[in-house]
């Protein structure tokens, strides 16, 4: 693990093949990429962070936004001297990953979206943040992390060791930083108009049973992108890596081989 600008980053594999970068979701950590990060490393340079707030990076004062989540982004991949990195961002991540190729597509390679969306927050997804807040405010963090990750696994995915655990990370994440990714989240621009013009190959993956992000959003929008194409995850939920490591690892490595 390096600290760049406050940030944790994981890297591993050869620095000469080609690196992916893989931006977690909210409210986990690097770790949710352990499966891929052992699969990958063996063709790729593989590379993640603690989105600021999360994990081991540092929590500063707790104001973020998505665009100073993305500077974070371009600031590893500047540090790390990094060239056409591919992207690879589930949920929050992807929020990330959708706003850093709008403002900046000539820097990647590739993407991979997982389990997201482009639209930003409507009025009462605004609400259910600010209620989360407040929450947070009153009876702490693991009140917060107890009602909002489950909904993130499908129920068949609940009984995996793997779900008690990414649950007790959650249960330790920094208060204020998991305020800070509710802000972040819910002060996002819309991006749905910006993905009619990303002109890098596409691969949308989504767990049949995500309830956040179902099946059919992921569709439509990944629809409207000119090179993208779309896998779904038979009875994954939203945290597709975690839940269906293999079939998700077989669906990305065939989209990877597939990229020049
Ligand atoms: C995530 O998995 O990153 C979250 O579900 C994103 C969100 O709350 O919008």
């Amino acid at each position: 693990m390096q600290i760049i600008n406050g940030l944790a980053v994981y890297d591993e594999g050869n620095k000469d093949n080609r690196p992916i970068i893989f931006v977690h979701g909210f409210p986990y950590d690097h770790t949710m990429w352990d499966s891929q990060f052992e699969f990958f490393k063996k063709k790729f340079r593989v590379i993640s962070y603690d989105i600021r707030g999360l994990g081991k990076s540092e929590t500063g004062d707790g104001q973020y936004t998505m665009e100073s989540y993305v500077d974070d982004l371009f600031k590893i991949i500047e540090e790390l001297n990094l060239d056409k990195p591919i992207l690879c961002g589930l949920s929050m991540g992807g929020y990330i990953s959708f706003r850093a190729i709008e403002r900046q597509q000539n820097l990647f390679g590739g993407l991979i979206l997982c389990d997201t969306k482009p639209q930003a927050d409507d009025d009462a997804g605004k609400l259910k943040r600010a209620a989360g807040i407040k929450l947070i405010n009153g009876d702490g963090v693991i009140k917060f992390v107890d009602g909002f990750v489950p909904n993130t696994f499908a129920e068949e995915s609940k009984s995996l060791e793997i779900y008690r655990i990414t649950l007790d990370k959650c249960r330790m994440q920094n208060p204020i930083g998991v305020k800070g990714a509710l802000i972040a989240m819910l002060s996002r621009t819309d991006t749905s108009e910006a993905i009619k013009n990303f002109n890098l190959p596409v691969l949308s993956i989504c767990g049949e049973k995500d309830a956040l992000t179902p099946p059919d959003v992921m569709r439509e929008f990944t629809n409207k992108i000119p090179n993208a194409k779309f896998a779904e995850i038979p009875k994954a939920g939203h945290m597709t890596p975690l839940e269906a490591p293999d079939l998700f690892n077989k669906i990305l490595g065939e989209f990877l081989d597939n990229l020049n």
